[in-house]
């Protein structure tokens, strides 16, 4: 094995992960080394657009230079003190957000799960201090086909064998019910030991499942109508990614309690949050929640940076204009090949016909220069950075249209699934 790892090679790269590391990942065979916008290389220098955004988190594009310049002015200033302390930067960064975004307070944390962690708990503490639950009785509701990280109260309230199966016992208190189903929620609500429903506007790793309009104005009016708390998971749909600051901006309706992580630091650091109002807030006081890292001032400036760049260089707007070319463009690519295409912004996924292999496509689109990945089976998701252009869109389209065509009429057979 080499010594200086510029010097080694791709298969060297693939053998050290495989070897070391503990294989949770089957990453498409890459090695990535660079990145700059819409654009990542690996480290024989070929050039790829990225059609996965680090699943969502990368929307302001790779090594946006004021978030970096942001990141390395205050990294040699102060990174971390813990919440043992005030910092000159907490404050003025959760009074930015708290002002964009419409809610009382916020509440820093790190990754997007820490985040819906944050969201249950405190839903829960709601529960029993203002909705007055009896002990041990509150539940929250959850939508099937959700994704939210990988704790154990997030596999807990998973419906996909593959994030909970073997993780037992699981958290008690969660219940299932069929995403987009209104009566069903309804029916749900009705318990009065309900303290929450938890839902993602769009659901991410599920395909990019769009509710059918009108279903989030709904829930909002009967979490109100039922006293319960609606908690909106968006941490993969927020920040621009569907064309709208929040995909619940799509119907005009604010949750409870709204989770952010992932682009919140443009793809710098884990960041996340959760935003909400004094009622909720108040539940917590001092030593009954935190982290470590939560809050830190690095975090804070990359965050207030990241958050500046979305909207000053109109990426929402951009993601709203370029997602009706895309969505255009998708609905043109070979329907004997796609069976399905769902868009909102610049978050999209196709569903591959069942004789062709979605990771054999996400393979020749690597070839072609293009990353994306398949997510339950046949379906590729495709979330560019928000900083693409019109022209790279379209040039995107045509060469996922070419790979398409490259596979035979009755498809090549699935070899293994992402
Ligand atoms: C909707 C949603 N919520 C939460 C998470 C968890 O975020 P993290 O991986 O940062 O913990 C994800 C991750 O993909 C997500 O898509």
């Amino acid at each position: 094995m080499a010594s200086d790892n510029t010097k080694m090679s791709t298969q060297e790269y693939f053998a050290l992960e495989d070897k070391y590391g503990c294989h949770n990942y089957a990453p498409l065979p890459v090695v990535l080394c660079r990145g700059k916008g819409v654009f990542l290389w690996d480290i024989e220098g070929k050039r790829y657009y990225d059609f996965q955004s680090g699943y969502s988190a990368v929307n302001q594009g790779h090594c946006h230079p004021r978030i970096v310049a942001a990141l390395q002015k205050q990294a040699e200033i102060l990174t971390l003190t813990s919440r043992a302390f005030y910092t000159d930067k907490l404050g003025v960064y959760e009074k930015m957000m708290t002002e964009l975004f419409g809610f009382d307070r916020m509440l820093p944390m790190n990754t997007g799960v820490e985040g819906g962690e944050s969201a249950v708990k405190f839903a829960r503490k709601w529960g029993y201090k203002v909705k007055k639950i009896p002990e041990g009785a509150v539940k929250v509701l959850f939508a099937e086909g959700n994704f939210w990280g990988r704790t154990l109260a997030a596999v807990s309230s998973s419906s996909d064998p593959t994030c909970y199966e073997g993780y037992g016992p699981y958290t008690p208190g969660f219940k299932l019910i069929p995403y987009n189903d209104i009566p069903a929620l309804e029916k749900e609500l009705q318990d009065p030991n309900v303290a929450a429903y938890m839902m993602e506007p769009i659901q991410g790793e599920a395909g990019t499942i769009i509710p059918d309009k009108g279903y989030l104005k709904k829930v909002r009016e009967l979490c109100s109508k039922y006293n319960v708390l609606w908690i909106a998971d968006e941490v993969q749909t927020g920040l621009g990614r569907t064309g709208k600051l929040l995909a619940v901006d799509h119907e005009g309706v604010k949750p409870d309690i709204v989770i952010l992580g992932k682009a919140l630091s443009g793809g710098m650091m884990p960041v996340s949050c959760i935003l909400s109002s004094n009622e909720v807030m108040d539940v917590i006081t001092p030593g009954t929640h935190g982290s470590t890292y939560g809050g830190n001032p690095l975090a804070c400036v990359v965050a207030t940076e990241s958050i500046k760049v979305l909207l000053e260089e109109k990426m929402v707007e951009n993601a709203a204009k370029l997602g009706e070319v895309f969505h255009r463009e998708l609905n043109g690519l070979s329907k004997s090949k796609v069976t399905a295409v769902r868009c909102r912004g610049l978050m999209a996924a196709i569903d591959i016909e069942d004789s062709i292999s979605a990771y054999d496509v996400c393979l020749r689109l690597r070839d072609a220069g293009i990353l994306a990945k398949p997510t339950h089976g046949q379906t590729i998701r495709l979330a560019p950075p928000l900083v693409i252009t019109e022209d790279q869109i379209k040039e995107c389209v045509n060469i996922i249209a070419t790979v398409l065509k490259s596979f035979k009429k009755d498809g090549i057979p699935p070899t293994r699934s992402g």
